[in-house]
């Protein structure tokens, strides 16, 4: 049916039935979508020429049908799809979305609220203000902390690093946000080998250029080593960062944090967390040893678009001491109307302004699921790692790099070389995604389980599947 968008005679005016059938329509694609995605080719099967062809084309001078707008994105894009939702995409570290975390994301886009300021949307600060003290709850963080609701732990990274800076200059008599690094005291930056690209990249836009961090030795496991770390602290003195890591991007290893924290805090560092993944150990018990002692260091860096599985994108940037989070990211103008005080403004506590309510998906994830409900999924993830593991280490001339303490596997079938076959096969055979790393010199498929819908059955499945590719990869005998 041909919908009107706008009513183009001389009132523009928006026809009345346009939303819902334009919503209906998409509504009826996604689901389409959703009931295959467990049983579609894992990865993309397009190429990029295909898709240009399909999806791309001169600049339209005209309006189109807005629901035969959607049906050919859905058609067209269909094939560039990569099933990242679905129960057997084990690339990066890559959640998919419980569907009421979707639903939510769908009011969100519906109700176009912008959480910047409250008198913008009183509805999304008071959530944001919610939510923020159910996760503090749910991860045993202190109640006072500041929260930013941010795109990815990248700029959660960024947005904990910047309050960082703040805080260990202003310690040092120096108002960076005033008057800038040039002229500042030198702050020391110092990170594990494992560091994540992305505190990397944080740090640079701070001004901390990447050859200036002070690296400190990690073990097998990819851990930052506490003992390198006292050694390095001891060379020098004045204002300091360090960056330590819950959930290695790899091995899933957390930092012995406990330790890092006490030499850390005795020289009066600034302990920031990267815990993009690994920060929801926390939330289950029997996982919280292996982030011991997380509380007391002075930053956290998450997402939930991974392992809390709402839909992308999301982030969460904690600062134990709100003031120098607030004091790092605020701006003031005349226009910009702030309340009493009592009302929270949600850009005092992110690097954007106008922002989506990108809260409203985890304000429903934490009511439909409750903490129960989330600390299951992440133990699961972890059950299934370690099955996938069991699986894959039976067939003689696989190897499993790493202690799977968490939701990762590090792979390595017989060579590199057919290692990097294996992933190349597994990838364009469709049953699940996984992709590829240098772990300590060596190459490895990646494995990580983090998606709420993955069964025992789509591990089995997976498990085989890989084999296949392998026993596949292997040269063949001689004669
Ligand atoms: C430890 C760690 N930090 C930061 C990031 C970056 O996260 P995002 O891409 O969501 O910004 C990742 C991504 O995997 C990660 O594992």
């Amino acid at each position: 049916m041909a919908v009107k968008f706008f009513d183009r005679d001389e009132t523009n005016e928006c026809d009345g039935d346009a939303h819902r059938i334009i919503l209906e329509a998409a509504h009826r694609l996604a689901n389409r979508y959703l009931d295959t995605v467990a049983a579609r080719h894992v990865g993309g099967t397009a190429t990029r020429a295909q898709l240009v062809e399909a999806l791309g084309g001169a600049l339209p001078s005209g309006a189109s049908d807005p629901v035969a707008v959607l049906e050919q994105l859905a058609a067209h894009a269909d094939p560039g799809l990569v099933a990242s939702a679905g129960p057997r995409y084990f690339g990066f570290v890559t959640g998919g979305a419980v569907p009421v975390s979707v639903g939510a994301d769908w009011l969100a886009a519906a109700w176009d609220q912008n959480g910047a300021f409250f008198v913008m949307s009183p509805a999304v600060s008071v959530i944001e203000d919610i939510v923020s003290g159910w996760l503090l709850d749910m991860l045993d963080l202190p109640r006072s902390a500041g929260v930013g609701f941010v795109t990815g732990a990248h700029m959660a990274n960024f947005t904990c690093l910047a309050a960082a800076r703040h805080e260990v200059l202003r310690r040092a008599g120096w108002n960076v946000e005033a008057l800038g690094l040039q002229r500042a005291p030198r702050v020391r930056v110092i990170a594990g080998d494992e560091v994540h690209v992305s505190a990397v990249g944080a740090l640079r836009y701070l001004g901390f250029g990447s050859d200036e961090i002070e690296i400190v030795p990690a073990d097998g496991q990819g851990r930052m080593r506490a003992d390198a770390l006292e050694t390095t602290l001891a060379t020098d003195e004045g204002p300091t960062i360090v960056c330590a890591q819950a959930g290695n991007v790899s091995s899933g290893a957390s930092d012995p944090l406990e330790a890092i924290v006490a030499s850390a805090h005795a020289r009066g560092a600034w302990v920031h967390v990267d815990g993009a993944f690994g920060l929801w150990a926390a939330a289950v018990p029997e996982l919280r040893p292996q982030v011991r002692g997380i509380a007391k260091a002075d930053s956290w860096a998450t997402d939930a678009h991974k392992w809390l599985n709402v839909p992308y994108d999301s982030g969460l940037a904690i600062v134990a001491d709100a003031a120098p989070h607030r004091a790092s990211m605020s701006l003031k103008a005349s226009y910009l109307q702030r309340g009493d005080g009592e009302e929270r403004v949600g850009t005092d506590w992110v690097p954007e302004s106008s922002r989506r309510a990108r809260v409203l998906p985890l304000y429903a994830l934490v009511r439909a699921l409750g903490h129960d409900g989330i600390a299951g999924i992440v133990r699961r993830s972890c059950a299934l790692a370690r099955r996938m593991a069991d699986h894959l280490k039976k067939e003689p001339g696989v190897g499993i790099l790493n202690d799977v303490v968490l939701n990762q596997v590090l792979v390595h079938f017989e060579s590199d070389d057919i290692t990097r076959a294996v992933i190349a096969r597994v990838q364009a055979e469709g049953t699940c995604w996984a992709g590829g790393a240098t772990w300590q010199n060596t190459q490895v498929m990646r494995i990580s389980v983090s998606n709420w819908s993955t069964t025992e059955d789509d591990i089995d499945r997976s498990a085989g599947a890989i084999l296949r590719c392998y026993r596949q990869s292997r040269p063949k005998a001689e004669g």
